[in-house]
C-alpha cells in the first residue's frame, strides 16, 4: 500500500486536520488514525487468509453492523423540517406558556410527518393517519404536540393499543400486508369495536391519501389545559390549518404513484422547500370552559369525539413555517423523540385516558429505540434554553455535572436549585374516586359523530367512502367479518350500508350493531358475531 505524504491544514471552518495530497483530508478511523489503504483488508500473501490484526477493517465492519437502530413500532416511515412557529398575539389571559406572551414571538421548531402503519421503506400514499408531531424549542423546555391530520382516533383507552396496532400491522403468521389496512385482522379488531367507528369514517375518506404533506391538517385530538399565570385553566384543543388548503388525490391515482414514485410525499416536502417554497400551517385553537364541556351529549375527554367548529370557531394564534430540511436525515428525522408529555408551565393535559397512556408510552418507546436514558443529549432533541440537572452517566453520556455537587441541597453552593415561581405548576384539578376498571356511560355514543362526519361530506367524496369500504372489505376473506362492519355501517347512514352491502353481493342485510363491544360470550353465543375457524 502507498502511504500517503501526512500535513497539516486548515479546513473551511479553521479546523486544523491531517491531508493527504493536496487539500483532500486523509481518511481516518473513529479512532482518528489515519488510514494507508481503504481498498484492501489486510491478508497474508496476496491469496492468503485476512489478518486479525487489520484494526481499520474490523473498525469500519463493525460500525456498519450496527447502523440499523428499530424502527418506530408505530410511525415508522417519516419525513421532517425544521421551521419556526411565530406568535400572533399574547395569549397571556388563557396561558402563562412563555412562547404565547408576546406577538412577533419566534421559536424555533421541528416537524415529523409520518404514515402511522407501514414499515419504514414502505410508500408514501397508503391509505393511512398521517401523523403531524412538532417539536416546539421554547425557552422555557421543549413542547412536542404530536398530533395526527385526522382530529379522532381509533380508541378510547390507551391499553387498546397495542391490540389496535397489532391488528393493523402485518398478520404475525404471513408478514402481510405490510402497509394497508385491507386485511382480515384489521377489519376483525375494527368491527369488533364499535368506539372506532367515527374514526372508520375519516380513515375510509380522502383525508386519508393527502396529495402532500403541505396540503394537510394536524391535529393535537386531546382536549388539554392552558393555564395562566393566575392559575385559571382554559380547555383547549390544537388545531393546524395548512395555508395552502386541503388536497388528496384519488384513490386510484394513490395506487399509480405508490408505484411510480412510492417517495412522493417526501420528494414535494424536499423540492418545495430547497425551492424557497415554504409551506407554512395556522396553529388555531378552541378554546372552552367546563360549563360548555358539560353542555354536549359527548364527553370532551373522549378522544373520538370533536368539538364542531360550527359551534366552537376555531382562533388563529400564530404560524408554522417549515423553511429548512435536515441536513442528515438520520440524525434529526430518525433519532428526533417525540414525546406528548413534553410541555411547558402553562400547557397541561386533561384526564383523556389516551392521552394520559400516551404521557406513559413515549418515553418508554424512546429509551427502547434511542438506546440510552441520554437520548436528550442529540442535539435534534435537547433543549435549547439553558437548562441544568443532575443527571449523569449512562450510555453515551455526552454532559455530566460539572463540579463536586451531583445532588442538591448541598453545602457547596453549587448546581441549580428548584424554583416555586419558575417551575412546572400541574394544574390541581380535584381528584376523587374508587379505583375502577370501566368506561364512562359519557364515552358510549359511537355512532352520532360518524354520521355527521359522514353526512358532512360532498356526494363525490360520499361515493368516494362507499367505494374505500368495498375495496378494503373485498379483502378481507371472512364474511362475518364484512357482516360485522356493514351492521356498524347500518347505524351510521343506511344508504352508505346499502351501497357497501350491494358492491360486496350480500343477499340480505345483517341486522344494525350493537353499540357494546362484545364480551367473549356474546361471541360465542351469536351465530353473527360467532368465533370464526380459521
Ligand atoms: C409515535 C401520534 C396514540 C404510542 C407517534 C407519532 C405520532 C403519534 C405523530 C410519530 C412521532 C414521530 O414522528 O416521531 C399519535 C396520536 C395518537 C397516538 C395523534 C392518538 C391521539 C398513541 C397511543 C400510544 C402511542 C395511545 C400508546 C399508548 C406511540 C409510540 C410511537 C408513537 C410507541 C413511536 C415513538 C417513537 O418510536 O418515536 N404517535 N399517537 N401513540 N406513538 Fe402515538
Amino acid at each position: 500500500a502507498q502511504v500517503h505524504d501526512q500535513k497539516m491544514a486548515r479546513g473551511n471552518g479553521g479546523e486544523l486536520h491531517q491531508v493527504a495530497e493536496g487539500e483532500t483530508p486523509v481518511l481516518t478511523t473513529a479512532q482518528g488514525g489515519p488510514v494507508a489503504d481503504d481498498q484492501n483488508s489486510l491478508r497474508v500473501g496476496a491469496r492468503g487468509p485476512l489478518l486479525v490484526d487489520d484494526f481499520h477493517f474490523r473498525e469500519k465492519i463493525f460500525h456498519f453492523d450496527h447502523e440499523r437502530i428499530p424502527e418506530r413500532v408505530v410511525h415508522a416511515r417519516g419525513y421532517g423540517a425544521h421551521g419556526f412557529f411565530e406568535t400572533y398575539e399574547s395569549l397571556a389571559a388563557y396561558t402563562r406558556a412563555d412562547l404565547f406572551q408576546r406577538a412577533g414571538e419566534k421559536t424555533p421548531a421541528f416537524v415529523r410527518f409520518s404514515t402511522v402503519a407501514g414499515n419504514k421503506g414502505s410508500f408514501d400514499l397508503a391509505r393511512d393517519v398521517r401523523g403531524f408531531a412538532v417539536k416546539l424549542y421554547t425557552q422555557e423546555g421543549n413542547w412536542d404536540l404530536v398530533g395526527n391530520n385526522i382530529p379522532v382516533f381509533f380508541i378510547q383507552d390507551a391499553i387498546k393499543f397495542p391490540d389496535m396496532v397489532h391488528a393493523v400491522k402485518q398478520e404475525p403468521d404471513r408478514a402481510f400486508p405490510q402497509a394497508q389496512s385491507a386485511h382480515d385482522n384489521f377489519w376483525d379488531f375494527i368491527s369488533l369495536t364499535p368506539e372506532s367507528m367515527h374514526m372508520i369514517m375519516w380513515v375510509m375518506s380522502d383525508r386519508a391519501i393527502p396529495r402532500s404533506f403541505r396540503f394537510m391538517e394536524g391535529f393535537g385530538v386531546h382536549t388539554f389545559r392552558l393555564v395562566n399565570a393566575k392559575g385559571e385553566s382554559t380547555f383547549v384543543k390544537f388545531h393546524w390549518k395548512p395555508k395552502l388548503g386541503l388536497q388528496s388525490v384519488a384513490w386510484n391515482e394513490a395506487v399509480k404513484i405508490n408505484g411510480a414514485d412510492p417517495d412522493y410525499h417526501r420528494r414535494d416536502l424536499w423540492n418545495a422547500i430547497q425551492s424557497g417554497n415554504f409551506p407554512e400551517w395556522e396553529l388555531c385553537l378552541q378554546l372552552f370552559d367546563q360549563d360548555f364541556a358539560d353542555s354536549f351529549d359527548f364527553d370532551i375527554l373522549d378522544p373520538t369525539k370533536i368539538i364542531p367548529e360550527e359551534v366552537l370557531p376555531v382562533k388563529p394564534v400564530g404560524r408554522l413555517v417549515l423553511d429548512r430540511m435536515p441536513e442528515n436525515f438520520f440524525a434529526e428525522t430518525e433519532q428526533v423523540a417525540f414525546m406528548t408529555q413534553n410541555v411547558p408551565p402553562g400547557i397541561d393535559f386533561s384526564n383523556d385516558p389516551l392521552l394520559q397512556g400516551r404521557n406513559f408510552s413515549y418515553l418508554d418507546t424512546q429509551l427502547k429505540r434511542l438506546g440510552s436514558p441520554n437520548f436528550t443529549h442529540i442535539p435534534i432533541n435537547a433543549p435549547k434554553c439553558p437548562f441544568h440537572h443532575f443527571q449523569q452517566d449512562g450510555h453515551m453520556a455526552m454532559r455530566n455535572p460539572v463540579g463536586r455537587a451531583n445532588y442538591q441541597p448541598n453545602s457547596w453552593g453549587e448546581g441549580p436549585r428548584e424554583s416555586p415561581s419558575a417551575g412546572f405548576p400541574h394544574f390541581p384539578a380535584e381528584e376523587q374516586g374508587q379505583k375502577v376498571r370501566l368506561r364512562p356511560e359519557s364515552f358510549a355514543d359511537h355512532y352520532s359523530q360518524a354520521r355527521q362526519f359522514y353526512i358532512s361530506q360532498t356526494p363525490a367524496e360520499q361515493r368516494h367512502i362507499a367505494a374505500a369500504l368495498t375495496f378494503e372489505l373485498s379483502k378481507v376473506e371472512t364474511p362475518v367479518i364484512r357482516e360485522r362492519v356493514v351492521s356498524h355501517l347500518m347505524n351510521i347512514d343506511e344508504t352508505l350500508a346499502n351501497t357497501v352491502a350491494e358492491k360486496l353481493g350480500f343477499q340480505s342485510m345483517p341486522k344494525p350493531a350493537d353499540a357494546a363491544m362484545p364480551t367473549r360470550q356474546d361471541l360465542e353465543a351469536s351465530p353473527a358475531l360467532s368465533i370464526v375457524e380459521r
